[in-house]
């Protein structure tokens, strides 16, 4: 049947999702499948309903698309979507709620804060030491995201302040000093629920794994399958799965996750629509075990539900 592959949107990551959405869309039609785009920034949603689409891919990243809202309006005109539901995406794209459902289950997250003003600053350096992240609750791709080494109170504030411009929750966390790993979840459909993929290590140039370093550089390097023993590999796997599927997740997602030179281990966040750009990862992690960004579309989109 028809696929509408969904992409664009009006969030940060607008631009992610459209080179997201020309690659699954591009694929979609290689593998013969009768594919139209969809943006919802630029067409009405009666035009989704008169492309009579069988299925919807969802490859809106952030707010809008990721987040549940949109979800809620294929729900309504009964079009099956890919990924996860409403509830899923919507506890999905806020940190601060993903960590709470996390942590309510034992899965290990970096210890952090909302901070809901100015004086909350101070309350941070307090409780979490100077070495902190400071993102804005609900972005996507690190926009407005800031590290900070040994930090001042005046750092905090500026920080604080510039990721407040989003109009979003400021959510602030210790800095997990480690390895940056990401792990991919696919449902390949029969029954078999969420697996975990290979794990990927990111190696960014002097550690900063920024918007540019995520999408446009080639400097950034990437191992798949991570070097890290096969009984870590499995304890940080499960780890994932349990967390996708603590925030109900479904068909696929992407975790990101802190290792620690102890061996202990910090999951950050969770990508219900993880990027599917020529950069990104999960397309990366299907290759390590042998299934072409092609066949990942195809089981992606074969998962596609109400
Ligand atoms: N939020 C971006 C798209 C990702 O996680 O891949
Ligand atoms: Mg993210």
């Amino acid at each position: 049947g028809k696929v509408a592959v969904v992409l664009g949107g009006t969030s940060g990551e607008r631009e992610v999702s459209l080179m997201s959405g020309s690659g699954v869309y591009n694929a979609l039609i290689e593998e013969g499948v009768d594919a139209v785009k969809f943006d919802p920034k630029e067409e009405s949603l009666e035009r989704l309903a008169e492309m009579k689409p069988d299925r919807v891919f969802m490859i809106l990243h952030g707010k809008g698309g990721e987040d549940g809202i949109f979800q809620g309006v294929l729900e309504y005109m009964k079009l099956p979507y890919t990924g996860s539901g409403v509830l899923s995406s919507a506890i999905s794209i806020d940190k601060n709620m993903t960590k709470l459902v996390w942590a309510s289950a034992g899965v290990p997250v970096p210890r952090g804060m909302i901070l809901s003003n100015r004086a909350d600053c101070a309350l941070a350096l307090k409780n979490l030491g100077s070495n902190l992240v400071i993102k804005p609750n609900k972005e996507g791709s690190s926009i407005g995201l800031y590290k900070l080494k040994n930090a001042d109170l005046a750092a905090v504030e500026d920080a604080y302040s510039k990721a407040a411009e989003t109009g979003m929750q400021v959510l602030t966390e210790e800095f997990v000093e480690g390895r940056e790993l990401t792990v991919g979840v696919l449902d390949k459909g029969e029954g078999r629920g969420l697996e975990a993929m290979p794990i990927i290590e990111i190696k960014a140039p002097k550690g900063d794994y920024d918007f540019e370093h995520k999408y446009y550089s080639d400097e950034t390097v990437y191992v798949c399958p991570a070097e890290i023993s096969s009984e870590k590999t499995k304890e940080i796997q499960d780890a994932v799965v349990k967390a996708a599927n603590l925030v109900r997740a479904s068909g696929w997602s992407r975790i990101d996750v802190m290792l620690r030179e102890d061996g202990s281990f910090a999951l950050l966040e969770i990508n219900t629509a993880p990027g599917m750009t020529p950069h990104s990862l999960v397309p990366l992690a299907a290759r390590t075990e042998g299934i072409s960004y092609g066949e990942l579309v195809k089981l992606v989109a074969a998962g596609a539900s109400l």
